[in-house]
C-alpha cells in the first residue's frame, strides 16, 4: 500500500473511535481493515506513554508480508526499519518487538514482558493461549491492543469470549452500538464489509465476489461469522458439472490418488480440454475423465503397492481419449497423498513421476468449491460414477463446528479427496488457462 489516501466513512470513524483496551478490525477481505487500524496504530505509537511495544501475527513471515513490508514502504527507512535478524523494528523513532505466534520463542518473549501497546495481524489465526498471555501482558495504565481479523466460526474464541462482548461496536451497517451491561468488555468492534473500502473498483469487487462461495462467501465476502454447516459442496448439481461425453483433452495433467489399504483406495484422472461457450468463445476446464477404485473390504483382498501401481498402469491403457476410439492416455504427474510414503516409494520405482499430493483440506476445498461455482470442473457420467455419488452428500461435521472447528465428516470421501489433491497439486499447470471467476 504505497499511497495512502486519507480516510473516509468508516475507516475514518473507527479510528476516531478506537480507544478502548482492545480494538479489533473484523469482516470482509479487502475491506479496508489494515490500513485503518495501521494509521489508529501509528497514532498510538506516536503519542503512547513509554513502555514496550509488540507488532505479531500467525507467524513472523505473514506478518512481515501483510504489514511490515508494506509500513516500510509507506512510511520510508527513515520512519521503519526493521533491524533484521534481532526480532526488532524501529517505528517513528520507538523500538518495537516483532514475533510470530506460533513460535514457542515468542511465547517466551512475551512471558516476561510488560506492555503498553500491541498490533495483532489477523488475531483469528493465533493461538487463543497467544492471545490471552498477550492480554495479560498489557497490564500498564493506558495500554492497549489493536487488530484485525476475517471472520471464522460463531464458536472461535475471538467471537465467543471477546467481539460479541464489546462495550462498542460500529456494526456491518455503519450504525454504532453502546453496551454497558455487566458482561462487557473494554473492547470495540469495527465490522467491516466490502463496500467500506472506496479503493476497489466494482469489477474488482465482482472478480473477488465469485472467487468464493458457500461458506467463504459467507465468511469472507459478506463478513459473517457463520459455522460450518450442511453440504460443503453445496454447488455441486449433477446438470451443470456431469457431462456424457467430455471434448477432446488438450492437456492430461494427472492421477491423483487416495491411497488405502483397508480403507478404498481411489484414483482420478485429470485433464483440461476445452468446450464453447453459448457465444461460441472457446472455454478450458477441468475434467475427471476416468476412475480407478480398489475397495478392499468389498473385493475381500488387499493389493500390496506394486499390485496398485500395475493396476494403475493397466486401467490407463483402458481409457479412451475422448470422442476417438483412441486408448491409453500418458498423465504428466501421479499426485499421491503424502501420507502414503512406501506407495511413493514403489511408484517412483515403476517410473511414475510422482508428487506430493498438496493436502491442505480447507484450502483445497475451496479451490475444488470455486472451481465447481464457475463451471470449470466436471466429471464424465460414466468414467467417474464413484466421485460423482460421493458429491451431494459430503458435509461439514456438525460437532466440530460447535467447537469452532471447520471440517468434513470422514464418510465416502475418497474420491473426493483425491479430486481435491488432484487438483490443488496440478494448480499451476492449468490456472493461468482456467481463471476462477464465473
Ligand atoms: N486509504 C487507502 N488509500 C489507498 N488504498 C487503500 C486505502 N485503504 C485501502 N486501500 C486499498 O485496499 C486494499 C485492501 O485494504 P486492507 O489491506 O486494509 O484490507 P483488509 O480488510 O485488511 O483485507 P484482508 O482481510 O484481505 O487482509 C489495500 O491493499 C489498498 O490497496
Ligand atoms: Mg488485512
Amino acid at each position: 500500500m504505497p499511497h495512502i489516501e486519507p480516510l473516509a466513512g468508516k475507516g475514518l470513524e473507527s479510528v476516531r473511535l478506537a480507544d478502548a483496551r482492545i480494538n479489533l478490525w473484523e469482516g470482509s477481505v479487502r475491506s479496508s481493515k489494515t490500513v485503518s487500524s495501521l494509521i489508529r496504530w501509528l497514532k498510538f505509537v506516536r503519542e503512547a506513554p513509554p513502555g514496550n511495544l509488540l507488532m505479531t501475527g500467525k507467524t513472523e513471515r505473514t506478518l512481515k508480508r501483510n504489514i511490515i513490508d508494506p509500513l516500510v514502504e509507506w512510511l520510508g527507512p527513515a520512519r521503519c526499519r526493521l533491524v533484521a535478524g534481532s526480532g526488532e523494528l524501529w517505528l517513528l523513532n520507538r523500538r518495537v518487538y516483532v514475533a510470530g505466534a506460533n513460535d514457542e520463542r515468542a511465547q517466551e518473549k512475551i512471558r516476561g514482558l510488560t506492555l503498553i501497546g500491541a498490533y495483532v495481524d489477523e488475531v483469528s489465526t493465533v493461538p487463543e493461549s497467544f492471545w490471552s498471555m498477550l492480554l495479560s501482558r498489557l497490564s500498564l495504565d493506558g495500554a492497549k491492543v489493536f487488530g484485525t481479523s476475517n471472520p471464522d466460526s460463531p464458536a472461535h474464541f475471538l467471537m465467543r469470549d471477546y467481539l460479541s462482548r464489546a462495550s462498542l461496536w460500529l456494526d456491518h451497517h455503519g450504525k454504532l452500538l453502546r453496551s454497558a451491561a455487566d458482561d462487557r468488555l473494554d473492547l470495540a468492534r469495527f465490522s467491516f464489509r466490502l463496500a467500506d473500502n472506496p479503493h476497489l473498483s466494482a469489477a474488482y469487487i465482482k472478480a473477488l465476489s465469485a472467487e468464493f462461495t458457500g461458506l467463504w462467501r459467507k465468511r469472507f465476502i459478506e463478513g459473517l461469522w457463520v459455522a460450518a454447516e450442511g453440504a460443503i459442496y453445496d454447488m455441486w448439481d449433477e446438470d451443470r458439472h456431469v457431462i456424457d461425453i467430455p471434448p477432446p483433452i488438450t492437456q492430461w495433467l494427472a492421477v491423483a490418488a487416495d491411497y488405502g489399504t483397508t480403507n478404498p483406495f481411489h484414483a482420478i484422472l485429470l485433464g483440461v480440454g476445452a468446450e464453447n461457450d453459448e457465444h461460441g468463445m472457446r472455454r478450458d476446464c477441468l475434467y475427471g475423465v476416468s476412475e480407478w477404485r480398489w475397495d478392499s473390504r468389498q473385493k475381500h483382498r488387499q493389493l500390496t503397492d506394486l499390485e496398485y501401481s500395475r493396476h494403475l498402469r493397466e486401467w490407463l491403457t483402458t481409457v479412451r481419449f475422448p470422442g476417438t476410439r483412441l486408448h491409453g492416455p500418458i498423465p504428466e504427474y501421479l499426485i499421491i497423498d503424502p501420507s502414503a510414503a512406501s506407495f511413493k516409494v514403489q511408484a517412483f520405482q515403476d517410473g511414475w513421476n510422482v508428487a506430493d499430493g498438496d493436502n491442505a483440506v480447507l484450502d483445497g476445498i475451496r479451490l475444488v468449491s470455486s472451481l465447481l461455482s464457475a463451471g470449470r470442473l466436471k466429471f464424465s457420467r460414466s468414467g467417474c460414477p464413484a466421485v460423482i455419488g460421493e458429491f451431494p452428500s459430503y458435509s461439514w461435521d456438525d460437532k466440530a463446528a460447535r467447537k469452532g472447528e471447520d471440517k468434513p465428516v470422514k464418510i465416502n470421501d475418497h474420491g473426493l479427496d483425491a479430486t481435491r489433491y488432484g487438483c490443488a497439486t496440478s494448480r499451476s499447470l492449468w490456472h493461468s488457462r482456467i481463471p476462477l471467476a464465473a
